[in-house]
């Protein structure tokens, strides 16, 4: 139960503060915790409404980092990468933000652009080496026969779209030893859904599962640390054949939708997509939408199976 003794601390820690008279805690709690509840990330996004090409804005850099961690933006220039100067390389990566999430492509801050920012989400870039699948295309729909028919897909592959091989189709499972008992059927149960839905089988194993899942937090080693309580980030998976899937130990889990906590399945759901090699669609609907809110259930739609489909090619 570890999972959720730390957000109840930091719950109970977020009343104190809010409930402790201003002056004791003062005393008490290092000016630098207020930050606690709202990510530094939200704090600073806020302030910088109305920004666009030109600013040189307190935080700026906080707008980089941010569209750097999702695949956004790369500056060979350390300096650049790190100063708060809104240049002609964050316009263009603000831009492309904006037309992943159906926002005007304005490369202005807006109000639209920092609520969906501040909204948790997969911490799986939406764009990795510089290939952005995400911008709506035409693609050949190969299930309708050799002479296909065009659509326009929502949702993405990863970069080189890696896959499982043809004649992996049986798929084990498997749990970090840490992994809270409680939170093992609601994955199980994300891995039925996928099984009814695609030519995939999932059984799950005590050695070697092709599929690894546990919790972390913090920076735990793989390249992609995780934030904390609150933050931008609250789950990740890798795209096959690597099979790591790692839910934020810092996040208020639950089974079911309750108020102010992400859904074990739901995010499972998500995650297993990148398992088998979706990336993020654009679909609001899609379990493979990168934005999850708290406190919601969401379930596969015609889009996540259909980008199946056409991955595999069945
Ligand atoms: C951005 O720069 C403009 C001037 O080009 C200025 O009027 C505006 O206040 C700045 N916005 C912010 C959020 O700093
Ligand atoms: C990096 O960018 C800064 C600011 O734009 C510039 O002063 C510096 O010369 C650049 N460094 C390199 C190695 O390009
Ligand atoms: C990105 O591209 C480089 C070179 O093309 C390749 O070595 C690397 O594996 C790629 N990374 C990912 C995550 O696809
Ligand atoms: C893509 O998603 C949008 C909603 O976000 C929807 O209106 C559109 O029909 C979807 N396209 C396809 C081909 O499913
Ligand atoms: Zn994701
Ligand atoms: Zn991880």
């Amino acid at each position: 139960m570890a999972f959720k003794i730390f957000p109840l601390i930091s719950f109970l820690f977020l009343i104190f503060i809010l409930l402790a008279p201003s002056g004791h805690a003062k005393r008490s709690i290092p000016s630098g915790k207020k930050t606690f509840f709202a990510s530094a990330f939200e704090y600073f996004i806020k302030k910088l409404k109305g920004c666009h090409k030109g600013n040189t804005t307190k935080g700026i850099h906080e707008l980089k980092a941010y569209l750097e961690k999702f695949g956004y933006l790369r500056y060979p220039n350390k300096t650049q990468a790190t100063d708060d100067d809104f240049d002609d390389i964050l316009e263009s990566a603000v831009k492309t933000y904006q037309e992943n999430y159906h926002i005007k492509p304005s490369g202005i801050v807006d109000d639209e652009t920092i609520s969906k920012m501040t909204t948790p989400r997969c911490g799986v870039p939406d764009i990795i080496n510089g290939t952005n699948y995400m911008h709506p295309r035409h693609r050949n729909h190969k299930s309708s026969g050799s002479s296909g028919v065009h659509v326009v897909s929502n949702y993405s592959f990863f970069d080189g779209e890696p896959k499982w091989p043809p004649s992996k189709t049986h798929l084990t499972y498997g749990f970090l030893p840490n992994f809270p008992a409680n939170a093992v059927a609601p994955v199980a149960r994300a891995f039925q859904k996928w099984q009814s839905s695609t030519h995939f089988t999932f059984a799950r194993a005590q050695t070697n599962a092709d599929l690894v899942i546990g919790f972390y937090r913090g920076d735990h080693g793989d390249g992609a640390p995780f934030d904390g309580p609150l933050g931008d980030s609250i789950a990740h998976a890798f795209a096959p054949p690597d099979g790591r899937f790692h839910y934020d130990a810092d996040e208020t889990w639950s089974i079911g939708a309750v108020a102010g906590a992400f859904d074990l399945e739901t995010v499972a759901l998500h995650e297993i997509g990148h398992l088998l090699g979706l990336g993020h669609s654009m679909d609001e609907a899609a379990i493979m939408y990168a934005m999850i809110g708290a406190g919601g259930i969401k379930n596969l739609n015609a889009d996540d199976i259909q980008g199946i489909r056409d991955l595999y090619n069945i």
